[in-house]
């Protein structure tokens, strides 16, 4: 089942190699070792669990917990806890997505209904939670619930503002922030609270990890019009048809010549679900100058996640921090 090799997968190697072993004993803890588990739940979880995926958010749980202490047990468990909550949220978006294909493998709502797959969601939620409580650090604890919320509210907004073609920049801000900076940021924060740092050090790794998410989702948003289904192991093209307004959507409208004709052309190809229409408007945005200039803005948000660890002390794990940091531009062609 796993596709570890393919390019979707890979990770940095330098922040890999210094956490290997930490985030060996990451997986075990994520597959657990219950023998009582209702069988089928028991075998979609563990194929969910272990069907790849990059692990970017567990590597920098890892990392921030490793810039100011030695490796322990409560940053382990953090980091099981960010990527069992990360797989959740992504067994629901492809359920309201309806996305049929994930880490190259058939999704759960592919062979189960809806509703038991969104329960499958839910006991990672709770698989999730418990790891977090094992940090027994109230304000991790606290923080993770809090990032859920806040996850749990942005898929519901952008729920709400599908197929609303004319939204401000900032409507786009919020949700990746909520659905994907969000979990970024608790991952690095958490870590800093786990490795007791000082106060002014975890709001930089927050920072850290903040700007990371931003700039890692509009690659993603990126991806998804210049990209592949082959090579990104999902559906590609999807956010349009979805309704989605993301970064490149948003600047092809801005730099349109007739914004009001592009509007309409906009309603009547998602009235059409896409397919009648002549114009291929996927392939259009891809080829426009739209990609290049929401490219600007993920590397603006790079350079500000670069800049908010220059004041730590230079360490083989701030490079590898920053070289993930570097690593996501890499990922949009
Ligand atoms: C996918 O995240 C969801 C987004 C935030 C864009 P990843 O690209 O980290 O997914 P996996 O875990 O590697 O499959
Ligand atoms: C991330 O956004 C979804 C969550 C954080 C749940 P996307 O909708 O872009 O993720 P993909 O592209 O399906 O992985
Ligand atoms: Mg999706
Ligand atoms: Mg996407």
């Amino acid at each position: 089942m796993s596709h570890s090799s393919s390019p979707a997968t890979s990770q940095p190697s330098a922040a890999l190699a210094l956490v290997a072993a930490d985030l060996a004993a990451v997986e075990a803890k994520m597959r657990g070792n219950e023998q009582d588990i209702f069988p089928p739940l028991a075998e979609a979880f563990l194929s969910l669990i272990t069907s790849g995926g990059k692990r970017l958010r567990p590597l920098l749980a890892l990392l921030a917990a490793r810039l100011f202490a030695p490796m322990s047990n409560q940053a382990i468990a953090l980091a099981a806890a960010v990527e069992t909550l990360h797989t959740a949220t992504l067994v629901h978006d492809d359920v309201i997505d309806n996305a049929l294909i994930r880490r190259g493998n058939p999704t759960l709502n592919a062979s189960w209904t809806s509703g038991a797959t969104v329960l499958a969601g839910d006991y990672l939620f709770a698989r999730a939670a418990a790891f977090a409580a094992e940090t027994g650090n109230v304000r991790v604890i606290t923080l993770f619930a809090e990032t859920l919320k806040v996850i749990c509210e942005g898929e519901l907004r952008q729920l709400a503002a599908r197929y609303r073609w004319d939204q401000p920049k900032d409507a786009y801000y919020e949700r990746i922030y909520a659905k994907t900076a969000s979990l970024f940021a608790a991952a690095t924060a958490g870590g800093a609270v786990l490795g007791a740092a000082r106060e002014e050090d975890v709001e930089r790794l927050r920072a850290f990890g903040y700007h990371l998410g931003m700039a890692f989702q509009i690659i993603d948003d990126i991806l998804d019009f210049t990209s592949t289904d082959a090579v990104l192991g999902k559906p590609a093209g999807s956010d349009l048809h979805q309704g989605t307004v993301t970064l490149p959507v948003f600047y092809f409208i801005q730099d349109a010549p007739d914004r009001g004709a592009l509007l309409a052309q906009l309603e009547a190809w998602a009235a059409a679900d896409g397919h009648t229409s002549t114009l291929d408007l996927v392939a259009h945005i891809a080829q426009s100058n739209a990609i290049a200039r929401a490219y600007d803005e993920a590397a603006s948000f790079i350079a500000e996640a670069v800049a908010a660890l220059q004041p730590l002390p230079a360490s083989d794990t701030r490079s590898a921090l920053l070289e993930m940091a570097t690593a996501t531009l890499g990922r949009h062609r």
